[in-house]
């Protein structure tokens, strides 16, 4: 198993290739890409941040969404980051413009990926029909970004998006089994139904813990899309070709865990959403964010 370590912001600089990759998230939900990326990429060392004390993001205006991704940045880019991930859909649509155009206005040379293009990408390769759907947050929707995303693609591919306001809320608390969970989820497929859609993008880090239940509402010839592998590809991809791979050969990575709220509450939902336990969580101030390394 990988070890989970606690190294502090004030050890001295490793060599590039030897940083962890930073990836963070609203809350816990971005373990479920993480997931992805611990499989792809074993062994790599990640550094996790879940803004949990402001969770949640869907509802939240792009302003706000880019304040705080803003102070993430920061922390993490502090932590020694190689390259970020925006594991939140919600953070992605709203503020990835932002934190690319911070990048490359500072000569770090770290690279920002999110999670709409690599969604939309695999999505419009999977569909047959050229009509997706999107369930995402009401700031996701929002935002347009999936629209823009896979009209970049093929602009034929027409897109029916659902805000689920509820939805990623329900999923955290763990009553998605429950009836109001279950009717939720029906009234969100509706509107795919009828549009006829063959793909469907699961626009929120929460989504593919109740993928089962989505597929058997929406049917078996519709194809789901969940950001994680994709994203993980294009993680990997961006590594090699930037010679940031982790000389490491074998073995496994160290994760570090940090949270804006309590810590222990996120050691214990993350545990459910990461399936594996996940350590010790360290608590972050970002009020107390500094200058980046
Ligand atoms: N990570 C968030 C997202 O994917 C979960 C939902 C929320 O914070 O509202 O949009």
């Amino acid at each position: 198993m990988a070890r989970v370590t606690s190294a502090s912001s004030s050890d001295p600089a490793p060599e590039p290739r030897a940083r962890p990759i930073g990836v963070f998230d609203s809350g816990v939900g971005g373990l479920t890409v993480l997931h992805e990326l611990l499989v792809q990429l074993p062994c790599e060392d990640f550094v996790y941040l879940g803004d949990t004390a402001r969770f949640p993001y869907g509802e939240r205006t792009p302003e706000e969404l880019a304040g705080f991704a803003s102070q993430i940045v920061e922390e993490l880019l502090r932590r020694r980051a190689k390259l970020l991930v925006v594991a939140c859909n919600s953070a992605t649509a709203a503020a990835l413009p932002i934190l690319e155009r911070r990048m490359m206005e500072t000569t770090l040379g770290v690279d920002v990926l999110g999670v709409v293009r690599p969604e939309a990408l695999q999505a419009v390769a999977a569909t047959r029909t050229g009509r997706i759907g999107l369930l995402a947050t009401p700031t996701t929707v929002a935002s347009r970004s999936y629209e823009r995303a896979v009209s970049a693609v093929d602009p034929h591919v027409t897109l029916t998006a659902v805000a689920c306001p509820t939805l990623a809320s329900i999923i955290q608390a763990g009553q998605q089994f429950d009836e109001r969970a279950v009717d939720t989820v029906r009234e969100v497929c509706v509107p795919l139904l009828e549009a006829g859609v063959d793909t469907v993008i699961l626009g929120c880090t929460h989504y593919p813990l109740i993928s089962p239940m989505l597929q058997r509402m929406l049917g078996p010839s519709v194809t789901l899309i969940s950001s994680g592998g994709a994203l993980a590809r294009q993680v990997e991809h961006a590594l090699s070709t930037r010679g940031l791979r982790n000389p490491r050969e074998q073995g496994e990575g160290d994760y570090r865990f940090l949270c804006t709220g309590d810590t222990e509450a996120f050691r214990e939902l993350g545990t459910r959403f990461l399936q594996m336990p996940l350590g010790t969580v360290e608590h972050v101030d970002l009020e107390q964010v500094g200058a980046p390394a």
